[in-house]
């Protein structure tokens, strides 16, 4: 069943501006949040609120971003695949800050530290091992590099559902208490995932 009578078709000018107006959005967000921790208007512990921020950020834009083709497909709105890609390098940009502030704010640039970190700490190695991931997703986005790489692309990107798990187990361990806003997370992502599995099999056969 569609949604939709017809599918909803965007001008360029309409594609332009949409974009436009995410760019304001999700990197206004982060300086209003950046500016607001400055002006100690962030609660008692400012540096844990901009981890938040950015951790569950760059979580709710993976998210939105594994929304867009099946939105696409079943309202259907073949439009909204223009701005996948750029939702997707947000994700990056959002672990990148959440990482930063991590090594800044929490520890300081003691580069020592933030080595035995990510080994000591299980929950911050899953962490690393996510942002590593996409760092090659992102690095490997544009349409050259896609075109270049062939069948082996879509192998390649086939891991996003390996950075949503490892990103959900990251936030989870890092909670000793409070488990229920993780929990809500695992179950909204299995909605996603779920239904995908099928096309997910016979992607991964075919690119054998
Ligand atoms: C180098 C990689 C990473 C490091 C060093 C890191 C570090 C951290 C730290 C220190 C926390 C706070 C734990 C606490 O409250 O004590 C945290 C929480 C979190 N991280 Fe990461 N993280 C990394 C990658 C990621 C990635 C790739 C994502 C998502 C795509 C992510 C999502 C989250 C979320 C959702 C939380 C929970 C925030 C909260 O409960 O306040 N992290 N991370």
């Amino acid at each position: 069943m569609k949604l939709l009578n017809k599918p909803l078709k965007l001008s360029a000018l309409q594609i332009r501006l949409t974009k436009t107006l995410l760019h304001l959005l999700i990197l206004g967000w982060v300086i209003i949040t950046f500016y607001q921790s400055v002006t100690d208007n962030l609660g008692a512990d400012p540096v844990k609120a901009l981890i938040h921020f950015s951790g569950i950020g760059a979580l709710n834009l993976l998210l939105i971003t594994l929304l867009i083709s099946p939105a696409a497909r079943y309202l259907p709105a073949p439009a909204l695949m223009r701005f996948r890609r750029m939702l997707g390098i947000y994700v990056f940009v959002y672990a990148v800050i959440h990482l930063l502030t991590y090594i800044s704010f929490e520890l300081q640039f003691d580069w020592s530290l933030v080595v035995s970190e990510i080994i000591k700490r299980p929950y911050i190695t899953v962490g690393m091992v996510a942002l590593l991931l996409l760092t090659a997703l992102t690095a490997t986005s544009p349409n050259k590099v896609r075109q270049r790489l062939g069948k082996r692309w879509q192998r390649l990107h086939n891991s996003i559902y390996l950075v949503v798990f490892l990103a959900l187990l990251h936030f989870s361990w890092s909670r000793k208490t409070g488990l229920q806003e993780p929990l809500i997370y695992w179950f909204i992502a299995l909605l996603i995932v779920l239904p995908r599995l099928q096309t997910l099999k016979q992607r991964v056969t075919r690119s054998r």
